[in-house]
């Protein structure tokens, strides 16, 4: 099965020429200018942190076990909270319109088992058994169990966060007066466990229960949900994360988050999955001018010291850590920031790697690709240096006669074949300019 997970962007950059040998057009070859002026890419926007700050103090990601509902359910996938500043709640899937079957996390997507297991420690207790405590609201909230409650049983909840994908952190607490955990669910046990896919402390403690979940009998007052001894197991940091597929780290993690051009926009999504962040940029479309998402910036956003979002921030510019300057504004703080650029599996798409001059020449073939003519033709695929014609950077490449002496298109290829993978959807990106000759002239191009 074709799988979109592993989108790959190609990008290259060609003039369609006809050329016209009774026109007085200077040709490429000879330095001409282009007939229509042309819009080049510019940097375009920047990340719009304002709007980000703005918009993670409106979204409340925060939640915990709830107590209306059965013990291990299914994790469900990350989901977006906001999206361009506009508050949603939307599978990744919803929001790409990518079947969900194409993005499993892989398994150890957080990191190995016993990593995990092995580096769990108390973060904080619960308060005496006879004082009332209360259970984290915090968030990445991902499933919850219950666990023998003949002791206060660290261990078994402990080893279940073990085996759940992406559980950093456990809250462990009794609940009192839950009529289904009393009379209802098989477990008979009334010791919750929760696991989160973030690390959260004892200031988080702002679930207190009060709900009323038994039945009303007569008169008699209801007893409502209560909880005692609350403490909270987890790592010290986040896992690094395995890279996405069809994308490689750049920079991270760091306090940082990028302010950088080419910003296309961002989403809020309830964990911190960078795979889910992967399928956001591969789902955004096509910017008119910059074409497909190249790269994203991933960060935690705490507020007042507490988890509150995960941002995805999307470019069609590759950046790096040298833009990554924007730690925070107020009570927002910037961390786990890291940077991801989309792999091409077309090495040198954009004909940068060819610089044998440093203002105008041009060659048909340079150690990564060949221009080959028709026969009969002369130069009818080439490749420039000359910043003039280049899209972005300083080359492009050429289809049509580099001196106007047929009116012949070559072929363009890469000089050696592309590592691409059976079974794998590739997109191809292509900036392709008409303009050089004028409209008239162009009119039969057949590119
Ligand atoms: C552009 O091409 C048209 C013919 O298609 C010609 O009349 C015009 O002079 C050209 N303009 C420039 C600036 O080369
Ligand atoms: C264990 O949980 C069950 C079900 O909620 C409850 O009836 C029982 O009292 C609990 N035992 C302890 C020791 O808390
Ligand atoms: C419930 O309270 C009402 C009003 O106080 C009273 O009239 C009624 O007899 C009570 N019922 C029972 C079963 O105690
Ligand atoms: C919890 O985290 C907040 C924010 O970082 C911090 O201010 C607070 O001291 C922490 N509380 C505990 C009990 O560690």
């Amino acid at each position: 099965m074709l799988s979109s997970s592993r989108l790959l962007a190609l990008s290259t950059l060609v003039i369609s020429l006809v050329l016209d040998s009774a026109s007085a057009i200077v040709p490429p070859g000879q330095q001409g200018a282009f007939n229509q002026s042309i819009t080049q890419s510019s940097d375009g926007p920047t990340t719009d942190a304002d709007l980000i700050a703005q918009t993670v103090k409106q979204v409340n990601q925060k939640s915990g076990a709830p107590d209306d509902e059965a013990p291990d359910a299914d994790i469900p996938p990350t989901g977006v909270t906001a999206i361009d500043g506009v508050l949603t709640s939307a599978s990744v899937a919803d929001v790409t319109g990518l079947n969900s079957a194409h993005r499993r996390r892989p398994r150890h997507y957080f990191g190995r088992f016993d990593r995990r297991q092995s580096g769990f420690e108390e973060i904080f207790a619960g308060l005496p058994a006879d004082q009332h405590d209360a259970a984290i609201e915090g968030t990445a909230f991902l499933t919850y169990t219950l666990v023998p409650n003949s002791t206060y049983n660290v261990d078994a909840c402990l080893t279940w966060a073990a085996t759940i994908d992406g559980c950093v952190f456990v809250n462990l607490y009794y609940e009192f007066n839950n009529y289904l955990l009393d009379f209802v669910f098989s477990e008979e046990s009334n010791l919750k466990c929760a696991a989160y896919g973030d690390i959260h402390n004892a200031s988080e403690k702002t679930n207190f229960g009060g709900q009323a979940s038994y039945p009303q009998v007569d008169n008699n007052t209801v007893p409502l949900t209560f909880i005692t001894q609350s403490s909270g197991w987890g790592l010290q940091s986040l896992i690094d994360p395995a890279d996405p597929d069809g994308y490689s780290l750049v920079f991270g993690p760091t306090g940082g988050a990028n302010n950088a051009p080419g910003f296309m926009g961002f989403a809020f999504i309830d964990r911190y999955d960078v795979n889910a962040c992967a399928q956001l940029c591969n789902g955004r479309g096509i910017d008119p001018v910059g074409g497909g998402c190249a790269y994203f910036n991933i960060w935690r956003a705490l507020v007042d010291g507490l988890p509150t979002t995960y941002t995805c921030a999307m470019y069609y510019l590759v950046t790096d850590e040298s833009t990554a300057v924007n730690t925070g504004q107020g009570d927002l703080v910037v961390t786990y920031s890291r940077g991801y650029k989309r792999i091409s599996v077309l090495p040198d798409g954009g004909f940068e790697s060819y610089t044998a001059c440093d203002d105008f020449c041009f060659t048909t073939s340079y150690a990564t690709w060949t221009g080959t003519s028709p026969s009969g033709g002369s130069q009818d695929a080439s490749i420039f240096f000359h910043p003039p014609y280049a899209y972005t950077g300083h080359s492009v490449g050429l289809l049509g006669s580099a001196e106007d002496v047929d009116a012949l298109l070559g072929t363009l290829s890469p000089a050696a074949p592309l590592a691409t993978k059976a079974g794998v959807l590739y997109s191809i990106q292509c900036f392709m300019n008409t303009a050089f000759s004028g409209s008239a002239v162009e009119a039969s191009a057949n590119v």
